[in-house]
Formats: structure tokens, C-alpha cells, sequence
């Protein structure tokens, strides 16, 4: 195929990929299997390949991520991003209507929207290209996360039909739908990362992650609102959305024109009610003035539009009773009461259980068991208690008396000054930290021995393998065929079982082996000591070089280097003092653990890379695929020998096998040429 030709191809196939994906993402209404969907765009990845000289910036192989970002450039409003005024009951939406009709008279049209619980957005087009995408940030300044919105496949990159003016702006909102919520904190949870407590925030957080790869993989959507600025053909805000639909935004279907007070207060209760049915979060609606010419009448305070208003809805109570409070030890030792209530229905599941926080916070609610309380659901999946039917006590309600030894192994719990917290000091030998530390030591950013999991960890503690890292390093294959437990996962709450045959085994023996060059930071980092997270375990390796002058290290010394505070220091000097600790240091060496900086990490270039697994694979031109290697190690990065879903990048050359190719495609793992990584670094 000559140039030409391969142009007129690529031109071809991005059409069909753009109007494909718009029915499939934005209208929901495939109109072609996701088998011959993936062919075309396989055709639009290896045509690019060949001829990256015809590589559009707005080519639907966008979507899958382009270049690492590692600071979000400021970017100035073009129109400043204002928000809503807000009410909260039916009267103030009567105000609003007031003041509109003092200002306009009789006969105005509102259009009522859902109030999508997302991260605000204005994105730049400019002769149909998506150029700029911008946070709200301070409302003047916003922050241009461009690349990562690319990844967005309801979002165009290059719009459809005609009449939209040569350069405009056109504002939304980025939420995450319920469904990739959930997987994305089951996926994190695994991967001992905190979940996420709402969906707007796992928005968000996507939002500013440096990869758009990542991104891409977090299944971020957009719904659009609102066409600022006066230079548009139309007279009202409806017709600008249909318009913008026409164009391969994704509007709202339950946009709707209401004529009266009592239409309004009608859309208002349905969605009230039917919100729990939607696929995303809304926390409102919004009520807006439909002519354009009468908006510009009404125009704006300092802070938000006097043509539009937000009404948020009440987060949604119920009262039940309380029956008991059961204790939870967590990973780190901390108390965390948890309400046990009668069943009662709320925002759309049934809550048996509510957050209780800590001593404290019982204490303040007065609650005792017995009680009529009221639970709550905010933003967050987790209820919590907020108050008391006091009304409704009964004589013999009793109070909560929080636990002073731990449920699981009876220690006596502390408290220090300033903490809510009651920790269970019993790290070493309570089951769910001896546990949780292991769960640290082998997740991803620490030892990353990935062919052992939550699951098999436990069924390792249970059968008095492991107690501690140490003991992992001890084991050997007949330890472990032929062992089994059933579960129940946390994905489905379906029991599943877990047998160790001789190919799992292999793995894990395979995976623990592999662990042993692990880098000096990340062994530091695994070993759980409290409050050295990733970066300060990077700082003191590379200001101690070894973990014997760690060890020996004052705490003077600890604070003179950076970032280092007293809380840490502290923490590490406990930790070293613990003859326990000493010992697993002792054992993890005769095992072979790195407890050195090693030349080539001392060689260090970059973090750029810090957190991403690559496979290199192919022949390069200019680089052997060992210095590659290298490369990708001294930028913090790390080299992987097989395609998963966990891999960051393939980083391809020539001669590279279809299958890995195909894999990778399969995957969603983003497939990088040597031109691609070298901008990344
Ligand atoms: S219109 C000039 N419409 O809620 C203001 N905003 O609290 C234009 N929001 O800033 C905004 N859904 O981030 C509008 N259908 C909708 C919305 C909506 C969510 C957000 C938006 C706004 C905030 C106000």
C-alpha cells in the first residue's frame, strides 16, 4: 500500500471507528459485534504503525492513551467556570422563579437537567478537533488535563455533522459510572491501594493521573450541559443541546422544557425517587431559563448565573434499630466499630450495617444499643449513624461499652494522644495485621509476588506456613500441593475454591524467587513500617544507601533528611527496636534480599517511569533490547516478562510476535514504539 492509499484507508477506517464508537458509547446502540469492531481498529493500530507520518492527533487510537504527563499545565478560562446557586427546598426554587419573573415578566421557559455528580469540565474545539480540556481548578484557572479526556471514548475527538461554530467551548461533567466504580475499587483493594469512597472521586483521581493509559483503562464517562459564551446561531439552551448532540456529544435524554411551577416540582420528585435507578450519580437537578436572549437579560453575580439554579437532593435517612456493634481489627491495628442494625431499605439497597467511626464519635451520638437511630447515605457507599430517636429510648436500651482488649487476639488496646483511634499493639501476632502486613509485602509497588493474592496468603496463615515475610522465603513446593480452602470473594460473595496444584505452586515458588531482586526502596517500602509509604522508603534508601546504616541511624539523623519528620522517625526507631523485626531483617538476607542500593538504581535518572511495568519485545534499531532494560529500570520503571492486564505499556519492535500484539490489544495494554517511550522519559 503507498501513502496515498494508506491515507485514504486511515481516513476511512476512523470513520467508521468515530461513528461506531459514538453509537456504542454515546447512544448505546451498537450496530456492529465488538469482534469485528476490534478488527477495524487493529487495521487503524498497524496502518498508524506503517505510517506514523499520517498519524492524526485526533485519531481514534487516541483513546487508548498517548504520552505521560507529569504536571498538569495551568490553563486560564476562557469563560470563568462558575458554579450554581444551590436550594434545598421546593420555597427557594419558588424565590428563584420570583426574581427571574421581576426581571423577564410572564411566560418563561426552564429547561430542568439532572445534576450529574461528577468533575466539572470545558473543552475546547476548534474546527471540529478537541484541542484543549480544562478543570474547573479556582474557577479562573484550571488545570489541562487534555490527554487524559482523550482517553474518554464518548467523548469526540473530531466532531460529527455540521454548524458548529469554528472554535467553541462546550461544558460537562466527567463522572464514573456505578459499574466501573465498583470493579475499579475491587481492583484497588486487591492491590492493597485504599478504595475510593465515591464515584466523584475515583472521577477525579483518574482525572489526574500522569498515564492517560491508566486512565484509559478506568472507563471515565461525560455528560455535556452547557455551550458558554453568546456567539452561537441559536435562541434557546434546548436547542443548543440537541445541536451539540448532532454533533457526537453525549446530552442527557431527561433534559426536558417545563412551562410551570408545578412541571418543575414534578421532574424534581421523580428524579428524587428514581435517581437509586441510574446508572451514575446525580445529586440534583438543575432548573435553567431556556431563551438565550432572556438569559443574557438575567446574566450573573459574581459567582454563578441568575438564569439557572441547582436544587440537591436530602441525602436519604432511615431510622432502624440498632442491635449490636461488633469490632473490626484492621491491616494496621486500628478499631473500627461497626453498627449491626435491623434490616431497613435505603437509597435503593437494604443497610444492615453503618459506619460507626470510633469511641469518640459514640460517645458524642450518645447511642446505646437498643436504640431507634437515624443512618444516612451521602456520597458514600458506607452509611453512617447520625443521630438518636431519643423519643423513642427505651428504658432498657444499654449503652455501648467500647472494647478494651482486641476481638481477635485479646491484647490490650491503646490509644495515643490526639488519635480517635484504639489500635491493637499486638502487630506480630494478631491474625488480620499478621495477614494484612503480608498482603503489603507481596502488592504490587512492594515485593509484587502477584501469584499469590489475598486468598492464598490465607490459606498459607491457616495452615501455619507463614507467620511473617520471612517465612515465605522458607517455603518449598510439597509445603504447599494439594492444599485447598473455600471462599467467599469479595468480587460476587459466590464461594469459590482455591487448590494449589503443582502449576500454581510453581508459579508462587516462581513469583517469591522472583521477588528477591526487587530493588532495596521497594523492600524497604514492603516492610510495612508505619508511615513509610513509597516516596519516603525512596527517600531514606537513597540518603542511607543500606539498610545497616538505616538501622544505625539516630533520630537526629533520620529528620536531617528530607521530608523525614518526627512521627516518621519515631516510627522507624520503634520499629528497629523490636527484636521480631530484627530477626525477619536477619532471615530476609540469608534469603537473598537486596537490603543495598544497587548501582543502577544509584544511577537513577528519573521517577517518570516509577510505577509502570513494561514488556520490550521485538528487535530495535538503535537500542539492544538489554539496554532498553536498563533504561526503563533507571527511569524507576520496572521490566516484566509476560503480558497481563496489570502490564502498563509493550514497548514493540520489530519482528514482534502476534500473538503478544494481540494480547496486548485483548488486554488493553498500550502497545509503544521506541520513539513513543524516549518522549516518556
Ligand atoms: S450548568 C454557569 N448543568 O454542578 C453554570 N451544571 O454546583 C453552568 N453540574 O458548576 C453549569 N450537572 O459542575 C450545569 N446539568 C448541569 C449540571 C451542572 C452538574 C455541575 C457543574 C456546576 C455545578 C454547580
Amino acid at each position: 500500500m503507498d501513502t496515498t492509499q494508506a491515507k485514504e484507508r486511515i481516513a476511512a477506517l476512523s470513520d467508521d471507528i468515530r461513528r461506531h464508537n459514538y453509537n456504542y458509547y454515546v447512544l448505546s446502540r451498537p450496530t456492529i459485534v465488538d469482534y469485528e469492531f476490534d478488527m477495524l481498529l487493529e487495521e487503524l493500530i498497524s496502518l498508524e504503525k506503517e505510517f506514523p507520518e499520517l498519524v492524526d492527533s485526533d485519531s481514534p487510537t487516541q483513546h487508548v492513551g498517548g504520552e505521560i504527563t507529569k504536571e498538569f499545565r495551568q490553563v486560564q478560562h476562557k469563560y470563568p467556570m462558575l458554579s450554581l446557586g444551590n436550594t434545598y427546598s421546593e420555597a427557594e426554587i419558588g424565590d428563584f422563579e420570583e426574581r427571574v419573573h421581576k426581571i423577564i415578566g410572564d411566560g418563561v421557559e426552564y429547561v430542568c437537567e439532572l445534576k450529574f455528580d461528577g468533575v466539572a469540565i470545558g473543552l475546547t474545539y476548534i474546527h471540529g478537533r478537541l484541542t484543549q480540556a480544562v478543570t474547573r481548578g479556582d474557577g479562573q484557572y484550571g488545570d489541562d488535563v487534555t490527554s487524559n479526556v482523550k482517553t474518554i471514548r464518548s467523548i469526540p475527538l473530531k466532531l460529527h455533522g455540521t454548524g458548529y461554530p469554528e472554535e467553541f467551548e462546550i461544558r460537562g461533567e466527567i463522572i464514573l459510572p456505578h459499574a466501573s466504580f465498583e470493579k475499579m475499587n475491587i481492583q484497588r483493594m486487591e492491590d492493597g491501594d485504599e478504595p475510593f469512597a465515591n464515584p466523584r472521586n475515583a472521577a477525579s483521581g483518574s482525572l489526574k493521573m500522569q498515564d492517560p493509559a491508566e486512565v484509559a483503562k478506568r472507563n471515565l464517562d461525560g455528560f455535556f450541559y452547557y455551550l458558554p459564551g453568546n456567539t452561537l446561531p441559536f435562541k434557546t439552551h434546548y436547542e443548543c443541546l440537541l445541536a451539540a448532540r448532532s454533533w457526537g456529544f453525549k446530552i442527557s435524554e431527561f433534559a426536558v422544557r417545563c412551562n410551570t411551577s408545578s412541571d418543575i416540582f414534578d421532574y424534581l420528585n421523580t428524579w428524587d425517587k428514581a435517581r437509586h435507578e441510574l446508572p451514575f450519580d446525580i445529586d440534583g437537578i438543575v432548573i435553567k431559563v431556556n431563551d438565550l436572549r432572556q438569559q443574557e437579560i438575567l446574566g450573573f453575580t459574581a459567582k454563578s448565573p441568575r438564569w439557572a439554579i441547582s436544587y440537591k437532593f436530602k441525602a436519604e435517612q432511615a431510622a432502624t434499630k440498632l442491635l449490636s456493634v461488633a469490632y473490626q481489627v484492621g491491616r494496621t491495628g486500628a478499631i473500627t466499630p461497626v453498627a449491626n442494625l435491623h434490616p431497613v431499605q435505603l437509597a435503593g439497597t437494604v443497610v444492615k450495617r453503618a459506619s460507626l467511626h470510633n469511641a469518640d464519635i459514640i460517645a458524642a451520638l450518645d447511642v446505646r444499643i437498643g436504640d431507634m437511630v437515624f443512618v444516612e447515605k451521602g456520597g458514600e457507599i458506607i452509611p453512617k449513624i447520625i443521630g438518636v430517636d431519643m423519643e423513642k429510648r427505651s428504658a432498657d436500651s444499654s449503652p455501648v461499652l467500647f472494647i478494651s482488649n482486641c476481638p481477635e487476639c485479646d491484647t490490650p488496646l491503646v490509644r495515643s494522644d490526639g488519635e480517635s483511634a484504639w489500635y491493637c499493639p499486638n502487630g506480630n501476632g494478631c491474625p488480620p495485621q499478621i495477614k494484612g502486613k503480608l498482603e503489603h509485602f507481596i502488592s504490587r509497588k512492594a515485593m509484587n509476588i502477584d501469584s499469590l493474592g489475598e486468598g492464598k496468603i490465607e490459606i498459607l496463615f491457616d495452615n501455619g506456613l507463614v507467620r511473617t515475610c520471612a517465612d515465605l522465603y522458607d517455603l518449598r513446593s510439597d509445603h504447599l500441593i494439594g492444599l485447598e480452602k473455600t471462599y467467599e470473594s469479595n468480587d460476587d460473595k459466590k464461594e469459590k475454591k482455591i487448590s494449589f496444584r503443582e502449576k500454581t505452586v510453581a508459579n508462587i515458588m516462581n513469583g517469591i524467587e522472583a521477588s528477591k531482586k526487587v530493588s532495596f526502596d521497594r523492600v524497604l517500602y514492603a516492610l510495612g513500617i508505619r508511615f513509610v509509604g513509597e516516596t519516603v522508603a525512596r527517600k531514606l534508601t537513597t540518603h542511607f544507601l543500606s539498610l545497616e546504616a538505616l538501622q544505625a541511624a539516630s533520630f537526629t539523623d533520620l529528620i536531617e533528611v528530607e521530608e523525614i519528620g518526627e512521627k516518621i522517625a519515631r516510627s522507624i526507631l520503634d520499629w528497629f527496636s523490636d527484636p521480631k523485626n530484627l530477626e525477619i531483617i536477619a532471615r530476609l538476607r540469608i534469603a537473598g534480599i537486596h537490603f543495598e542500593m544497587d548501582e543502577s538504581l544509584l544511577a537513577r535518572l528519573s521517577d517518570n517511569l516509577s510505577g509502570k511495568s513494561f514488556v520490550v519485545s521485538g528487535v530495535f534499531e538503535d537500542f539492544s533490547r538489554d539496554e532498553l532494560k536498563k533504561t526503563i529500570e533507571a527511569h524507576g520503571g520496572k521490566n516484566v516478562g509476560s503480558i497481563s492486564a496489570k502490564t502498563s505499556y509493550l514497548l514493540a519492535g520489530e519482528n514482534m510476535g502476534p500473538e503478544k500484539r494481540k494480547k496486548a490489544e485483548k488486554l488493553g495494554v498500550a502497545i509503544i514504539s521506541v520513539d513513543d517511550f524516549l518522549r516518556m522519559i
